[in-house]
């Protein structure tokens, strides 16, 4: 049970693995500046870096849990070089059934709803871990433009336009789904290219390392028709945003 090795080499130099900046990630700390010792649980939490930055800004605590044995090693080693390691822990598994044994009072899954089949299950999952006005953070694309066609679809990496909502039915799902929209951080094009254009170069560096990898000739066609793809199809016509939720 492990990330496909391929993920870790186009992200090895992210800290987060969205169209997210650090920047970004730290707005939405301080729009919801939690209280010292608010506890969290972080489902697929990649590196840890909302995790472990928050701690050492906000002094929260709290679990991180992902499927990827490098991220998660990665994650652990970021807590000790910000010296929150006695703040946070980093679990190895599958998060799809992941419950807090303590109620926490911030439960999110950033950009890995598939974990709960989707923006509801994801809900429904966070819901099980989380204490009363406890928040939830969910990470998640959206139609920022209404794709013309098919190869727009499979451009932004989903099989049918249903795969997303647009913004406005996004808010609308979660209001559907019993909760409160609290608060939101959007992703922008400059973000976007923070996520994507990053992995070109550490794609072409891994190439340069590791020609004769297993993996090269699927690097090197992603890395040959990446940049046009993205710059096509994903950076116009694909949102994507944090949306902290509440129970109503
Ligand atoms: C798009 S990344 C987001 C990571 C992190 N939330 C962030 O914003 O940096 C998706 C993450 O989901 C993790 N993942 C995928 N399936 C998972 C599962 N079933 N359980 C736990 N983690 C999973 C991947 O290893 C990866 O770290």
């Amino acid at each position: 049970m492990d990330l496909p090795r391929s993920f870790t080499i186009r992200e090895s130099s992210h800290r987060v693995h969205n169209p997210f900046t650090s920047n970004k990630l730290a707005i939405l700390g301080q729009a919801l500046n939690p209280p010292s010792g608010t506890r969290m649980l972080d489902l697929a939490c990649g590196t840890g870096e909302m995790l472990c930055t928050w701690a050492r800004d906000h002094q929260v605590t709290g679990t991180g849990v992902d499927i990827s044995t490098v991220f998660v090693g990665t994650a652990r080693a970021r807590a000790i070089e910000l010296g929150v390691a006695d703040q946070v822990s980093f679990l190895h598994g599958d998060a799809s059934n992941h419950v807090a044994r303590h109620p926490v009072d911030i439960a999110s899954c950033i950009g890995a709803t598939w974990i709960g089949g989707g923006v509801a299950g994801t809900v429904e999952l966070l819901r099980r871990s989380l204490s009363r006005r406890g928040m939830m953070l969910i990470g998640e694309p959206y139609w920022r433009r209404e794709p013309p066609d098919q190869a727009t679809i499979e451009g932004c990496h989903a099989t049918s336009e249903n795969e997303f909502l647009s913004l406005p039915e996004l808010i609308e799902q979660f209001g559907e789904l019993g909760c409160d929209v609290v608060e939101m951080v959007l992703a922008d094009q400059d973000s976007w290219d923070r996520y994507v254009a990053a992995q070109w170069l550490n794609i072409r560096r891994w190439l340069d390392e590791h020609p004769e990898d297993e993996l090269a000739a699927e690097m090197r066609t992603e890395l040959a028709t990446g940049p046009v793809r993205h710059v096509r199809y994903q950076r116009e016509y694909l949102g994507w945003g944090v949306f902290v939720l509440m129970n109503r």
